[in-house]
């Protein structure tokens, strides 16, 4: 499987902080947010991966993951988003990548405490379809919220004001080589934007979307309390047993 991280978008919830810089490219404790989708990844077993950035300083990347050497990889590939057409339209910038390929997808501000290989290894057994990682949460209204009936997802809506459930559809995707015709049949959302839920009803509908349950603490870092709830967990853990995350004695 190959492995997709999304950095574009403007941080627009996090002005002025991304007034100069891309949002995956702040800090959360000592390392860069970027940091953290990728080693997911390679935790998971993942070793090729395309990060798609796009905005302010996607330069930046380049010359901040250059090779992807700090991950143990020989090499990165990258793709640019020029418009500000949402995460769906993020993704199908992946298509040569992926060339029919199964895929996992992690948004760029996703954190995660606990390793993915799990769900990754089950998706690679998966005969065709998606899944998603899902994670119970306080504040379902801030995210894709998923409804579950009979042990399978009935349907998934983009923050709802009155959430079916608490269960928050985290930004971890795994999909097969359809999702790209899935993407191509999409309408751009009331925000202007091609929404990745769009995508997963897809699957919904077509009775191929399966779901795990994320172990661990999970976060966004897309907003200031996210971004230093983020920091805050992250310190807090010292993932001092994984490589790249190196402990630091106070
Ligand atoms: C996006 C997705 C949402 C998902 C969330 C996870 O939201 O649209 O469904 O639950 O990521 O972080 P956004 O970050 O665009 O608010």
């Amino acid at each position: 499987m190959k492995g997709i991280v999304l950095a574009g978008g403007t941080g627009s919830r996090l002005y002025p902080l991304t007034k100069i810089t891309n949002k995956h490219l702040l800090p959360i404790f000592d390392k860069p947010m970027i940091y953290y989708p990728i080693q997911t990844m390679v935790d998971a077993g993942i070793r090729d991966i395309l990060v798609v950035t796009g905005g302010r300083n996607s330069g930046d990347f380049l010359k901040l993951l250059a090779n992807g050497k700090q991950f143990g990889l020989k090499h990165v590939n990258y793709a640019y988003q020029e418009g500000e057409g949402g995460i769906a339209e993020a993704l199908d910038l992946a298509e040569h990548f992926a060339d029919g390929d199964k895929v996992c997808v992690i948004l760029g501000d996703n954190i995660v405490e606990k390793s993915i290989r799990a769900a990754a290894q089950a998706f690679e057994k998966q005969e065709s379809g998606a899944k998603v990682l899902l994670k119970q949460v306080e504040d379902a209204e801030r995210f894709g919220v998923a409804e579950i009936k009979d042990n399978r997802i009935a349907g998934i809506e983009e923050k709802p004001k009155r959430p079916k459930s608490n269960y928050a559809v985290t930004g971890i995707y795994m999909y097969d080589g359809s999702v790209f015709d899935k993407i191509k049949t999409l309408v751009p959302s009331s925000r202007g934007e091609l929404e990745i839920t769009d995508v997963n009803n897809a699957y919904i509908r077509e009775g191929t979307m399966t779901f795990d349950f994320l172990e661990g603490w999970w976060t966004d870092a897309g907003t200031f309390d996210s971004l230093l709830r983020a920091a805050n967990l992250v310190s807090s853990t010292r993932q001092a047993n994984v490589p790249g995350y190196e402990a630091i004695e106070p």
